[in-house]
């Protein structure tokens, strides 16, 4: 697949196994930037022939995803002698992604980088669209850069050592994009989310690339987010006070999950989809999300507080995408928040 940004033109590959890596693992003038908890699952079978001084390990926690982290690998990549030839290797979930699109962007001016999405929430969703983002103090994703890959390398073998709760995310943004096409999309979760629950190779690579050629289109329409790209952000204004409230405990693509489940009901009540619809869709979410929500105490005004954080919030009323007509998507910016908690108590009672 191949993916057009203003910058570039750059190349995504699905493969079946580790043979790819053989190549990849003798590039020259290369720093590899690699998740600790994976260097350390694959050190045997992929990367024991990597030189220290070729080497960076980060552990994946938000409080590393920050500008420190960046400028140290700018700073390592000095030692590589053929400035413009410097070439990024980094492997890892979307923190290693973000920090290390964020540092190949800056040296430089742009440098050459080669990403290994080791998530499934990395691999369906945020290798492609180009968007980089760090922490700042309090600020999640403050920073940030538009700076896709040159090449995205993604391999199923990785997702299975995923812990339930990181592949489970990874899940809630494939159910996503196939509810954002419709209702043959749900269709289609139906009966195969439990080939995917099974951690089935060829489904997940079958549905990898349904989901980034999903998003392709809307990326490449609108690459800098100010138009028809906004709809991506389905269910994610409601899921992310999901994820901030639990401070990441829920991680991003179940928030998103939940944020579906809130964003339908919304729906429901404005009697913009059927209550037969609305069932079906909330059936296939709960095989995906496992999560306790008694640490969030169900105080309203805590969470509409968090929704209105949500960068895409511009007016009193709340912006948010909902779907409406058999699964079609619309912008709303007139969100009652009456609306939302009703839907919000719902969920509440639903996953507890
Ligand atoms: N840039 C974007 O477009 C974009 C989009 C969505 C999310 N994000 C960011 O991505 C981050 C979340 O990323 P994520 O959920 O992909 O994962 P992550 O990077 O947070 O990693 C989750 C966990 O999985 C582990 N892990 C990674 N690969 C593994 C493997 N193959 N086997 C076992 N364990 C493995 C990590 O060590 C970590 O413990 C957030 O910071 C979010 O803001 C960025
Ligand atoms: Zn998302």
């Amino acid at each position: 697949m191949m993916i057009k940004a203003s910058s570039k033109e750059y190349k995504l590959l699905v493969h079946q196994d580790f043979s790819f890596m053989e190549t990849l693992l003798q590039s020259d003038n290369a720093l590899y930037v690699i998740d600790k908890k994976v260097y350390k699952l694959y050190y045997d079978k992929l990367f024991s022939g990597i030189d220290t001084e070729s080497l960076y390990l980060i552990d994946a926690l938000e409080t590393n995803k920050n500008i420190n982290t960046a400028l140290e690998i700018c700073e390592i990549m000095t030692r590589i002698p053929a400035k413009r030839n410097a070439h990024l290797i980094s492997f890892g979930g979307g923190i290693i992604q973000d920090i290390t699109g964020f540092a190949a962007n800056i040296l430089y001016r742009g440098i050459r980088w080669t990403f290994v999405p080791t998530t499934l929430l990395a691999a369906c969703d945020s290798c492609i669209g180009g968007k980089t983002s760090l922490n700042y103090k309090q600020f999640k994703n403050l920073l940030g850069t538009f700076f896709p890959p040159d090449e995205i390398h993604i391999c199923p073998g990785f997702f299975q050592t995923l812990t339930a709760r990181d592949y489970e995310s990874g899940l809630g943004e494939v159910v996503k994009f196939n509810m954002m096409s419709g209702s043959q999309g749900l269709e289609r979760m139906e009966h195969e989310l439990p080939l995917l629950l099974d951690r089935n190779e060829d489904k997940l690579n079958e549905y990898i690339e349904n989901s980034l050629l999903f998003k392709k289109d809307f990326i490449e329409e609108d690459e800098f987010d100010r138009g028809v790209r906004i709809h991506l952000n389905f269910a994610h204004t409601f899921g992310h006070a999901f994820e901030t409230m639990s401070e990441f405990a829920i991680p991003h693509g179940t928030a998103v999950a939940i944020g579906m489940m809130i964003a339908d009901r919304i729906s429901l009540s404005r009697g913009w989809l059927k209550e037969e619809k609305v069932q079906r869709m909330e059936n296939v979410l709960l095989q995906i999300i496992h999560v306790d929500l008694s640490p969030i105490p169900m105080d309203m005004d805590k969470i509409i507080a968090a929704i209105k954080k949500d960068k895409k919030q511009t007016s009193s009323d709340l912006t948010a995408v909902l779907m409406y007509d058999n699964m079609k998507l619309r912008i709303v910016h007139d969100l009652k928040e009456h609306e939302a908690e009703e839907a919000i108590r719902y969920v509440y009672e639903k996953i507890g």
